[in-house]
């Protein structure tokens, strides 16, 4: 694994985080913090996903929380102003949630980015806005691994309304010069995932799942194959985005660069939990047609251009994020 990028110092960084209270967020906080960057999180906390104060429990003397949503235009409006740096995470994040409530996904992911971007555009013009876009824009890959120039098929609203927002965001720079970057994010594990439910970050959930010694159901074959990012890896690629002026304008499609078996992943997270098993079982009604069959990414576009690649190993990731929930399960279910 490399370690060919540094991150810069930040001291003179204002940086607002929307979805600061979340799992990739959160993490973005504490490395941030570490670069002695000015830190504010601006979340909602809406109780399906995973913003928890335990995230930021180390370190709440040191950030600023604005509790608030991004379709609160005027409270944004307000909280854009006097900030270098919005690293744009806030989302919703479930592809069966978007399929059950298409309104709400439409609601937060693409009126709520719309607005952080109007907020910038009227009132703070000069921030930097890095945007969490997601694999799901993809859809199922014509080839593998997956590049920047796949074409974008969507399966579900959630892919549809990221990609819309992804949209927004290049136009912003286009049109009024904004300065912005989609960083398309992977399958994310690691500490901090809310373990509350499966809907979303499904390795994390199967952690939980091992940890209480139950039965993880693995829905069709289980030989669908994912790419699986440590979330500290995924925190540097968003960071350095924001750090480098090359980065403007540009979509970067990030992951770990290991193929897996999906069943395999489970294998190995009853392996190194040392407790629970799992079994095969048929997707639920309306799952299969939005289950991408195969993904994994190149890192060539942003190794060339930021020099990021992942440092962190599978084994090694899954090994740090079960110690941590060794200790805290009970604050994330
Ligand atoms: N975790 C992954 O595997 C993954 C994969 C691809 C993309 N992403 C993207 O990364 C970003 C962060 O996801 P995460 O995994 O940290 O999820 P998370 O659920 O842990 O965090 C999302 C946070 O956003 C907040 N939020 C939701 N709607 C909001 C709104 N309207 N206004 C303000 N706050 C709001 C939630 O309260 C939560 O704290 C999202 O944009 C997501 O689409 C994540």
């Amino acid at each position: 694994m490399s370690t060919m990028y540094k991150l810069k110092n930040m001291s003179d960084s204002r940086i607002l985080i929307t979805g600061g209270m979340g799992f990739i967020g959160s993490t973005l906080a504490h490395k941030l913090l570490s670069l002695e960057a000015n830190v504010t999180l601006y979340d909602a906390m809406l109780p399906w996903y995973g913003g928890n104060p335990a995230n930021i429990r180390e370190i709440k003397d040191k950030v600023r929380f604005i509790k608030g949503d991004t379709r609160n235009f005027k409270l944004l409006s307000k909280s854009v102003k006097d900030t270098d740096v919005i690293l744009n995470l806030a989302a919703q994040v479930s592809h069966p949630i978007s399929m059950s409530h298409p309104l709400l996904d439409i609601d937060i992911n693409c009126v709520g980015n719309l607005n952080v971007l109007e907020a910038c555009r009227r009132f703070n013009d000069d921030a930097t806005v890095v945007y969490s876009g997601t694999r799901g824009q993809v859809g199922e890959a014509l080839y593998l691994p997956v590049d920047e120039k796949h074409p974008d098929n969507p399966l579900d609203i959630n892919g549809i309304d990221k990609l819309a927002a992804e949209k927004y965001h290049l136009l912003y720079n286009r049109v009024y010069g904004i300065p912005t970057t989609s960083v398309r994010v992977g399958n994310t594990y690691g500490p901090r995932h809310q373990m509350k439910h499966g809907h979303y970050g499904v390795l994390n959930y199967f952690i939980r799942k091992a940890m209480l010694g139950e039965t993880i159901k693995v829905y069709g074959d289980g030989k669908q194959t994912r790419d699986y990012c440590y979330v500290d890896d995924v925190a540097d690629a968003l960071i350095l985005a924001a750090q480098k002026k090359s980065a403007i304008g540009e979509v970067f499609l990030i992951g770990s660069g290991e193929m897996i078996k999906f069943i395999d992943m489970v294998r190995k997270v009853i392996e190194i939990v040392g407790k629970g098993s799992y079994k095969l079982a048929p997707f639920p009604p309306g799952r299969r047609e939005i289950n991408v069959r195969n993904y994994y990414t190149t890192n060539r576009k942003i190794k060339s251009i930021l020099g990021w690649e992942p440092r962190t190993s599978l084994e090694d990731g899954l090994r740090k994020t079960i110690a941590f929930y060794r200790e805290k399960l009970k604050e994330y279910i």
